[in-house]
């Protein structure tokens, strides 16, 4: 990968919380200077750079060196890739290893991967020593467009994913859009998902820009990422400068969610459905459960399915692994999602792509036709 030592960020965006905002750096190359920008937001110069083992090889040494550059003192702590490490015994793991390196109330963590990294970081800086600094170097889509913004930590319990967390904003997001130059097609299509979820939830304008220059972005045109990851990351910012803690406007950020939450629940959160992949075939269902509403027409609806599948999305759930989906128990699970309010679950829905809003009162039984034809398709 080539190195851009020089290069500054293309785009600045800031997180506006009061005493807690931050900044999000986006450009391609970022990490090579990132030791400079990490330097003039630290208490102490000394860090622990947190990664796992499928991005160490990639970007470990490249993000050592700028740090040890900027002289930020520095170790490195390298956890198994994958969902599980998001769990009990890993995060425990974590916070016993620093403890016994001896990190103090100054020292930084810096996360460096994607969502899980992001989030197992960000939940141990929130809990030692009752809160320490981190700094997110996300180095996939969906990291860099959603997971590294906004300070939702967690970790998942026995009883569901995400349900062991904090709100606890980083120090700083660095997004080096070349790193996701090795990302698996795969994980970059499913990043792809949420970022399609920005234009679909309230950017009519930007949904039209995906439609011109989607295929450009997943083929790796820097403008594009940049372009892409920098409006993202700028709605996602508005939004929670303005409900950081999920009480109103930010459940928007859940378009697609309820579906997607009970597809995974039910196939394990495993390898059949990445998490951005049920998002895609979650918006979907949230646009058809709009336009059987009458809220939007079935012309959005096929508008944007067509999107999500021209990229290479699916938009319908995949074979169930056991046979046949269960249309009851997906509804016994959107019943248990964390987003249930006072027992009623709750919905993104759309009048038109671009104007999505939050319904608390979907009639259960338009949602079970909905999940039927899916599944039957
Ligand atoms: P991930 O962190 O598991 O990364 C996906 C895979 O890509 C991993 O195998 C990883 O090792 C690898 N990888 C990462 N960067 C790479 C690179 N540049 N090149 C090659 N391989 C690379 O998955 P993710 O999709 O980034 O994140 C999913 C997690 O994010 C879930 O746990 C989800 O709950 C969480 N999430 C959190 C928020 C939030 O607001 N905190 C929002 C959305 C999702
Ligand atoms: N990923 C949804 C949120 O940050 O609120």
């Amino acid at each position: 990968m080539t190195s851009h030592a020089d290069s500054g960020p293309v785009e600045q965006i800031t997180v506006d919380l009061g005493q807690r905002s931050y900044d999000i750096l986006i450009g391609p190359g970022l990490i090579d200077s990132a030791g400079a920008q990490i330097s003039s937001r630290l208490d102490t110069p000394r860090a622990f750079i947190i990664t796992d083992a499928n991005v160490a090889p990639l970007l470990g040494d490249r993000l050592a060196a700028s740090l040890e550059a900027a002289g930020i003192d520095h170790e490195m702590i390298v956890l198994p890739p994958g969902e599980a490490t998001k769990s009990f015994g890993p995060f425990e793991n974590l916070l016993d290893e620093l403890l016994q390196r001896g990190i103090e109330r100054a020292t930084t963590l810096v996360a460096l991967g994607g969502g899980v990294i992001g989030d197992i970081t960000g939940f141990a800086a929130s809990t030692l020593l009752r809160g320490i600094n981190y700094v997110q170097v996300p180095t996939t889509l969906l990291a860099q467009v959603d997971s590294s913004v906004g300070g939702k930590t967690a970790i998942n319990a026995r009883h569901g994913k995400n349900l062991i967390g904090s709100f606890y904003q980083p120090r700083l997001v660095v997004a080096d859009t070349q790193t996701l130059d090795t990302l698996p097609r795969r994980e970059l299509l499913a990043g792809y998902a949420e970022v399609v979820k920005y234009g679909l939830l309230g950017d009519a304008e930007f949904f039209a820009w995906l439609e011109a220059n989607g295929a450009a972005l997943l083929s790796g045109d820097d403008q594009a990422r940049i372009y892409a990851v920098a409006k993202s990351c700028r709605m996602k910012a508005a939004i929670v400068a303005e409900d950081e803690q999920e009480r109103g406007r930010r459940t928007l950020l859940n378009l697609g969610h309820t579906f997607a939450h009970a597809l995974e629940a039910e196939t394990g959160f495993g390898e059949l459905m990445l998490h951005g992949e049920a998002v895609a075939i979650g918006m979907a269902l949230a646009f058809d459960l709009s336009a059987r509403l009458n809220l939007c027409t079935p012309d959005e609806a096929a508008r944007v399915r067509r999107h999500l599948e021209g990229a290479g999305l699916s938009t319908e759930p995949p074979g169930h692994p056991e046979g046949q989906w269960d249309i009851q128990r997906l509804i016994s699970l959107i019943g248990t999602d964390k987003k249930v309010s006072q027992g009623r679950p709750v919905f993104v829905l759309a009048r038109a792509i671009g104007e999505a809003f939050v319904a608390r009162d979907v009639d259960l039984g338009d949602v079970e036709a909905i999940l039927g034809r899916a599944v039957a398709a």
